[in-house]
């Protein structure tokens, strides 16, 4: 059997999610400013090296390998990362390869992705109207990230809807952003925004709990709590009327930290034992030091046994700073 890693609660960390760019095409204005200043391209870690790390992950037990940005697909190469990593769910250590994705290059991607043995995608989408769509992602496509999203569902792929709830922005959408979903066969999760990194808009004035939304569509829809679960933090009704998956990501309002089963990993090769909070381990100093996985295995350990129990996110009224100083694209969420 291949090591487990065990961090100081007994949680096993068996669930890795890998930034392979800072860089997005879009720029959601719940996750980004405007002018976002990006790394420089030579920090970034190669496709190798990132293929290295997320190796010797996969050696210390992590069976399920996600990957995010900025948005994954921009970057160069990538189908060459993701088609190597495959070997991982040819050998059995990997249970699941994956990505989360705004759809804007899936029309060109998907089917090469289900050839990998890719077998779900996570995509960002937060509203069904076009013009509320280039609003929210300043200049984003909606028509590509449909015609992205039916190429995902056509290639096979299932595909798991993204919608982080805005007061004022897609509340009165919800419910037919769930019919919508349900009716293409496809999953809806919802998610609360949370405190990361300064974005030029009010967080606080958008901020939407869960809870209020799921007392809303208890009014007209029947919500059956059920015990599925992804291995993420999602936990997940049926609505009986669409016979559809509806999931809730409630980091504010009812925090999921004590199963926690996850890292992260920067595109620079700084690892991120937990989303809220500032402590990161540099990965790429031991990595680089020499040909074997020795430091690089050291270092992971000793940021294993100080993953921190959990985060600290305040939507703070007052001060309305962010609770962590980086943005969402930096960890990929
Ligand atoms: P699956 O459950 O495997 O489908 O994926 P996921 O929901 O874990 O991943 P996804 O990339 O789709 O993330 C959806 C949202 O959940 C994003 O806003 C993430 O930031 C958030 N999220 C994922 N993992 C964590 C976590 O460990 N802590 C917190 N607070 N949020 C998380
Ligand atoms: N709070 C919650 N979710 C966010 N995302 C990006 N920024 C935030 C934030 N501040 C979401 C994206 C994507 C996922 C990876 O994280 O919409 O679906
Ligand atoms: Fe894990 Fe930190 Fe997310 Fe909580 S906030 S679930 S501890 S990564």
């Amino acid at each position: 059997a291949r090591p487990r890693m065990i961090d100081p609660f007994k949680r096993p960390i068996t669930y890795l999610r890998v930034s392979v760019t800072d860089r997005c095409d879009f720029r959601c204005v719940y996750c980004m400013a405007e002018d976002m200043t990006f790394l420089p391209k030579r920090d970034l870690l190669t496709l190798e090296e990132l293929d290295r790390l997320s190796s010797a992950f996969i050696a210390k037990g992590v069976r399920k390998l996600r990957l995010t940005g900025g948005e994954p697909l921009v970057r160069r190469g990538i189908m060459q990362l993701i088609r190597s990593l495959s070997r991982h769910l040819d050998s059995g250590a990997l249970e699941e390869l994956t990505l989360t994705t705004n759809g804007s290059q899936l029309a060109r991607f998907a089917s090469e992705l289900a050839d990998c043995g890719v077998k779900r995608i996570n995509v960002s989408l937060d509203t069904l109207d076009a013009g509320k769509f280039k609003a929210i992602t300043r200049w984003g496509d909606f028509d590509k990230v449909m015609g992205g999203l039916m190429a995902a569902r056509s290639a096979g792929l299932k595909v798991k809807l993204n919608a982080v709830a805005l007061k004022g922005f897609n509340d009165d959408e919800i419910p037919s952003m769930i019919e919508w979903a349900h009716g293409e066969g496809m999953e809806l999760t919802l998610i609360e925004t949370m405190p990361m990194g300064e974005i030029d808009e009010d967080r606080t004035d958008r901020y939407l709990p869960l809870s209020a939304v799921r007392a809303s569509l208890a009014e007209r829809w029947t919500l059956k709590d059920i015990p599925f679960r992804t291995g993420g933090p999602a936990r997940y009704v049926e609505v009986a009327e669409t016979g559809g998956r509806l999931g809730f990501i409630t980091p504010m309002t009812h925090n999921f930290c004590e199963s926690c089963n996850r890292v992260r990993v920067t595109c620079t090769g700084t690892l991120f034992m937990c989303l809220g909070q500032e402590d990161a381990a540099d990965l790429r100093g031991p990595m680089r030091a020499s040909e074997g996985d020795e430091l690089l295995n050291q270092a992971i350990d000793a940021a294993i046994s100080r993953k921190p129990k959990g985060h600290d996110f305040v939507i703070d009224r007052l001060t309305k700073a962010p609770s962590v100083s980086r943005h969402m694209s930096v960890t990929g969420g």
